[in-house]
């Protein structure tokens, strides 16, 4: 220890010694050691060691407005020495989160009516599952409380998220999913499609599929639907055309309520506010996070409809007061920073550079990585990009997940100072950069992946795969 009481063990000791880390191998971890991230700017970041990155994933496709934005670090210093905190059960407010609630509802999808704050994508995405079994117990349905999620959807790693999650290594050892919780098909064209089928008549099986499903269960049994309008962690899944507009029929067929998961798409990802506004997609419960403070404070909010307000509102002198909440709901440093983080957002226009420079993006990746080696599918909309590796271009094998091919271009690529992402399954790379990226900063991205696919192609080549 020095005079002051600062440790003097190097960082990267202490981070093995007192850190876990979250969504990483323990077993690598402790023989790697940390990656100490100092400082970012726009796309770009640098390491303790001095070494820069672009960040094509925008952290975890969150820093909408790219890194180091003096406007939010000020905005949330004044917010936090004006008042640091205070609640907001019991009726107390503060100033920030009504001009921020108001604010998200004015963006929002026609027909949301109120803002519940929470700290993270899964928390309120829990919140909306409460929401629901609250719902129908209000409405004297207590049997309607069964929730379908989709295989590789990704919600979130709270139990009933990770429950409603698809992604296999988010249950096992965890003994997920807990019951009542469902799984429809992941629409994947690519993969899933039968050969010859138009994405119209797969989007029809998929939506057929969804109401057999709902039939078989018992509709009086099925509260809810959650869904990306794109899956993110499960792959940079492009729905079929008219899938939303078929699945949406479905779920008001059976008076299953619409949970739209846009903690990825929500704030501009996809070149348009949100999701649901590039899939016409009417949420009756809607999650945001992520874009919302572009990572800069932890916040998150479920927008409830007028439709499952109106039943809250009824229900309320018999309910008595509603018993959910965090401590941090409608943190007024939280909520500050979100105001700021929109006026930089809307101020200068990045959705609609996601629109643009997201094009820009997709004709690039379509052109330069879709006829390399290793290269099986290259999709996206606006800002948000997966490239599937294959075994075999033709038949479209995947290689084994133990030869963890997208990893090790992942590993390449960072190498080369560029970060893009691995997803957990399927060998697929996720692009997801600051919506104020250059056409430039899309060049760089562009042609570092390339040669990170070409690398690890050679070494394949050489290890006789
Ligand atoms: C679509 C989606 N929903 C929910 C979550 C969970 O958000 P958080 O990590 O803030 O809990 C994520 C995180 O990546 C996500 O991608």
């Amino acid at each position: 220890m020095t005079p002051q009481g600062v440790s003097t063990v190097p960082l990267e000791t202490m981070d093995r010694r007192s850190v876990f880390h979250p969504a990483t191998s323990i077993a690598d971890h402790l023989a790697k050691g940390p990656r100490i991230i100092v400082d970012g700017s726009g796309v770009m970041l640098t390491d303790s060691e001095g070494r820069r990155y672009l960040d094509a994933v925008a952290g975890l496709w969150c820093v909408n407005i790219g890194y180091g934005r003096p406007e939010v670090a000020d905005a949330m210093a004044e917010a936090a020495r004006r008042l640091g905190y205070y609640h907001t059960f019991s009726s107390f407010s503060n100033e920030p989160q009504i001009r921020l609630a108001d604010r998200i509802l004015s963006l929002a999808p026609a027909g949301m009516s109120k803002v519940f704050f929470g700290n993270s994508g899964s928390d309120a995405n829990d919140t909306q599952i409460k929401l629901v079994w609250y719902y129908n117990n209000l409405r004297g349905k207590p049997q309607k409380k069964k929730i379908i999620g989709r295989l590789l959807g990704y919600h979130g790693t709270t139990v009933a998220t990770a429950s409603a999650s698809g992604l296999p290594s988010f249950h096992r050892l965890f003994d997920l999913p807990i019951p009542n919780f469902l799984h429809a098909s992941t629409p994947h064209h690519y993969r899933h499609g039968a050969p010859g089928q138009t994405e119209e008549q797969y989007a029809t099986v998929l939506a057929d599929e969804l109401d057999a499903l709902i039939r078989r269960e018992g509709p009086d049994t099925v509260g809810a639907f959650i869904a990306e309008p794109i899956m993110g962690g499960g792959g940079v899944l492009v729905p079929p055309r008219t899938y939303w507009d078929k699945v949406q029929a479905v779920l008001r067929r059976h008076d299953v309520l619409m949970i739209v998961d846009e903690v990825i798409c929500g704030f501009g990802r996809l070149g348009r506010m949100f999701g649901s506004d590039v899939y016409g997609i009417q949420p009756d419960l809607m999650t945001c996070a992520k874009g919302l403070t572009s990572a800069y404070f932890p916040l998150s909010a479920a927008l409830i409809s007028d439709k499952v307000w109106s039943v809250l509102r009824d229900g309320s002198p018999e309910a008595g007061a509603f018993a959910h909440g965090y401590t941090y709901s409608g943190h007024p440093v939280g909520a500050a920073a979100a105001l700021a983080n929109l006026d930089v957002l809307v101020g200068e226009d990045m959705v609609g550079n996601a629109d643009r420079t997201g094009a820009y993006l997709q004709a690039r990746l379509h052109e330069t990585i879709g006829p390399l080696p290793l290269v099986g599918h290259v999709r996206g909309v606006g800002l948000a990009a997966g490239v599937e590796v294959v075994a075999d271009r033709i038949t479209r094998r995947s290689f084994e997940p133990e030869r963890k091919v997208a990893q090790r271009i992942a590993a390449r690529c960072l190498e080369n100072g560029l970060i893009v992402r691995a997803l957990p399954v399927g060998g697929v790379l996720a692009i997801s950069p600051p919506l104020c990226i250059t056409r430039a900063e899309v060049d760089q991205v562009v042609e570092g992946l390339a040669r990170g696919i070409r690398d690890v192609a050679d070494e394949l080549a050489r290890e006789g795969a």
